[in-house]
């Protein structure tokens, strides 16, 4: 990786594209790609005994480890506890000193991570890193390291950190699964083949949206408020999408569960608010649709992130409808974050504002 921006404006466009080459990478380390495994993991944690998992991170490598929980449970049924650094550290989590604890930072000195991993690493839990920098503090004091191998990042706002996280954590997940024997063999491997189609799928998306993405940015930079909603792992993909927006148009976005909008966001729902909403063609579409018919019926506009199949299912009328090829659920969070990456990229470069360097932030935060 050079450190330039190439033909790009800024490195956080560059970044974006290249998820296809970092994600390669990534796979390459945790994935056999001959035997459709993942490779065995490091022996200092074992998944196959840990009682539970607890993970803590801050802003997007939390978010990431979010949906890590939902893998977690799902395909290797391990209880997962996961709060914000911020909040771990201080909540006096009755820990289990059998369980494992896992820290996810792209830089690998975020403050409130670090005091959360001593933390559990005093009360005795086995502690594992999934990081960017190797030699950083998080990763010195662990007792094992899962390299997320992205590159170095340079854009304040994490892109290519975030989907490298999530490919590292789908492999944790599918290999403690096959280490707990609650993810058969023949399962492990299709969700591998799905792991492994990711870089062409990513490119393909890359090189298909930008029209799409570019024209929806331009209406986006004049709004004040952006919800964004989703279910399953599309959830924290949502706040993803609504922190991304944020940080650098400096637009104020919220991201929300798809259900929890008739508990009161949806008294925010006018003319002047467009809602994201996130919605594969999965288990939950036909509810995470009945939101949209609910955002519809009171003259709010709806921006649609589906897929084909989605988009052939729904006859709601939107403000914007981008489509993304079906993929299966556990490679959902990779692809979509790249239109919500996007759409805030190309919205604050409409905006003028400074994607690479944003107001009032830091890349690495090393205080409390
Ligand atoms: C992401 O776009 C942010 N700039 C921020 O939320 C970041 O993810 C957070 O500060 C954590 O940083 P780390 O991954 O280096 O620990």
């Amino acid at each position: 990786y050079l450190i330039d921006k190439g033909n790009h404006r800024h490195f956080m466009e560059k970044e974006i594209h290249e998820q296809p080459e970092a994600i390669s990478h990534a796979l390459s380390h945790y994935v056999d790609f001959l035997g459709h495994t993942v490779r065995p993991v490091a022996a200092d944690i074992d998944f196959a005994k840990v009682p539970s998992l607890a993970i803590s991170a801050c802003g997007t490598a939390y978010l990431a480890g979010l949906v890590g929980k939902y893998w977690f449970e799902r395909y290797a049924r391990l209880p997962v506890e996961i709060d914000v650094a911020s909040e771990f550290r201080y909540r006096e989590i009755p820990l289990n000193p059998a369980s494992a604890a896992l820290f996810i930072s792209q830089s690998g000195e975020t403050a409130d991570t670090l005091a959360s991993l001593r933390y559990c690493k005093e009360r005795g839990l086995k502690i594992g890193a999934v990081v960017n920098t190797k030699e950083s503090t998080i990763a010195r004091e662990s007792d094992a390291v899962f390299p997320i191998l992205a590159g170095p990042e340079i854009g304040v706002a994490s892109t290519k950190a975030f989907t490298c996280q999530l490919t590292v954590l789908a492999a944790l997940a599918i290999g403690a699964g096959r280490a707990r024997g609650t993810l058969g063999e023949a399962e492990e491997k299709a969700l591998v083949r799905h792991l492994a189609e990711m870089p062409r799928i990513m490119a393909s998306v890359l090189n298909t949206i930008q029209p799409a993405i570019e024209q929806l940015s331009r209406d986006l930079s004049k709004c004040k408020d952006v919800l964004y909603l989703g279910r399953g792992t599309s959830y924290p993909l949502a706040m993803e999408g609504a922190l991304k927006l944020k940080e650098i148009s400096y637009i104020h976005a919220e991201g929300y569960a798809a259900g929890e909008l008739k508990h009161g966001p949806i008294a925010l729902i006018d003319e002047n608010m467009p809602v994201i909403v996130i919605a594969p063609h999965d288990r939950f579409f036909e509810k995470t649709v009945s939101n949209m018919q609910e955002v519809a019926a009171r003259g709010g506009r709806i921006v649609f992130i589906t897929d084909e199949k989605g988009a052939a299912a729904s006859k709601l009328p939107t403000m914007a409808t981008i489509v993304l090829p079906n993929v299966d659920e556990i490679i959902a969070p990779m692809i979509y974050s790249l239109p919500i990456q996007l759409l805030a990229y190309h919205t604050a470069v409409f905006m003028g504002t400074d994607v690479d360097q944003p107001r009032n932030l830091a890349k690495s935060v090393t205080v409390e």
